[in-house]
């Protein structure tokens, strides 16, 4: 009796093996079938194709996923640098246009990108002259922009091949990941990095920001989106009115870095707390603050979140002849808002477009730059034991 059970448990074993291996390849194949565009479906629902981008320099292939909710909404987002490529939103009519800048293809992004819709790590901004003490040790990092270490060096998480997870459903999703190694742009541990893009139903794209390390570092990231409301064929975003929920701004210094002073932006032509366009005071030349930046390249001190949980508001950018407007919200406590003041003409983006000065802007949520040299200013310190979680929302809707 008792080897008569043991027969059928075994039976019954092998019946539930084979019909789980089965079942994994009958989704195996419904996941890749391919479209009459050249894109792949990766399941029966269609809010999430993927594509081949183009080859890396050691031959690894990129992949570009493309994300669509039932709104009409579609970003593409390539794994070269868990970079956002192409982003479409409606105007006042209903009319999609793409609003970020970028390139058609990888060997744009390879050649020529300011960092165009890239995730930057392992640190956000500037860190002074590449150096900072950590539980008594001095790192030096990678020195990449004058005598400054800038967007995480010479190759930062926007120039890596992250893994991707494509995750289809209503709100499609792009979960990244990549292993930074101890050591890499002299940065202290082995940091894991997840970043989670997800399209919602609501027009909105939502980012999670997770990291943990094995050894004490220092970690600030964001995305390095240029946005131009109007469409990103058209032109500067001077008439683009911004709105910023912060009262502060930190000054910099002429290598633009943060003096570590808090400045109220009261009086100043820093001061978005009323909707402004952006090109009302950004030639003032008599403000050394807009001088040192060549326009608007500054940290805001964003106020404090009005509810204890969730995300705070940043601000709000209305383009008032398309009706387009963006808000933005984030766990961080502080914007990077930067003009575009380096795009000078010399690089040609997607559709031909060249990309001329305020040609789009940058709302970077973030920690303060140069934190780990500022004792002032809140912790980026990441311990083997935490967890680093943030969350940024960016969302669309019209006048
Ligand atoms: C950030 C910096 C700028 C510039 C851009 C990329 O916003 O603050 O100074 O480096 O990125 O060009």
């Amino acid at each position: 009796m008792a080897n008569f059970i043991k027969k059928y448990l075994n039976l019954a074993c092998y019946a539930l093996i084979f019909s789980t291996v089965t079942s994994a390849c009958q989704n195996q194949e419904q996941t890749q079938t391919e479209n009459s565009d050249n894109t792949v479906k990766l399941t029966e629902q269609t809010n999430i194709t993927q594509q081949e981008f183009g080859k890396m320099p050691d031959g690894r292939m990129a992949m570009l996923y493309t994300l669509r909710n039932a709104e009409g909404m579609e970003v593409k987002i390539t794994n070269y640098g868990g970079t956002i490529t192409h982003w479409t939103a409606p105007d006042k009519n209903g009319k999609y246009e793409d609003v970020v800048l970028g390139h058609d293809s990888l060997s744009g992004y390879l050649t020529a990108s300011p960092y165009f819709g890239c995730i930057i790590g392992r640190y956000g901004n500037r860190i002074a002259k590449g150096k900072f003490t950590l539980e008594g040790q001095t790192y030096t990092l990678a020195v990449n922009n004058g005598e400054n270490h800038l967007h995480g060096g010479l190759q930062g998480f926007d120039k890596v091949l992250w893994e991707a997870t494509p995750i289809d459903g209503e709100e499609p999703a792009l979960k990244l990941t990549y292993l930074s190694k101890d050591g890499e742009e002299g940065y202290p541990g082995n940091l894991q990095v997840e970043v989670t893009y997800r399209l919602q139903k609501d027009n909105a794209l939502r980012i999670d920001y997770q990291a943990t390390t094995d050894k004490t570092t220092v970690v600030n990231l964001t995305n390095h989106t240029y946005f131009n409301l109007l469409g990103h064929t058209e032109g500067d975003i001077l008439g683009h009115e911004l709105m910023l929920n912060a009262s502060a701004f930190l000054p910099v210094d002429k290598t633009m870095i943060p003096t570590g002073e808090i400045r109220p932006v009261k009086g100043t032509v820093f001061d978005f707390t009323q909707s402004t366009p952006i090109g009302a005071r950004i030639n003032d030349t008599k403000d050394e603050q807009i001088k040192f930046g060549i326009g608007y390249d500054h940290s805001w001190v964003l106020n404090p979140p009005t509810e204890k949980d969730g995300l705070n508001l940043v601000g709000k950018v209305v383009e008032p002849n398309s009706g387009r407007i963006l808000e933005i919200f984030t766990t961080e406590p502080a914007v990077q808002f930067y003009t575009g003041n380096f795009l000078n003409g010399s690089i040609t983006g997607k559709r031909g477009v060249v990309y001329k000065q305020r040609y789009g802007f940058c709302l970077e949520t973030q920690h303060y730059p140069d934190s780990p040299n500022k004792k002032n200013f809140p912790s980026t310190v990441l311990k083997p034991n935490e967890t680093y979680q943030t969350s940024t929302l960016h969302r669309f809707s019209v006048n």
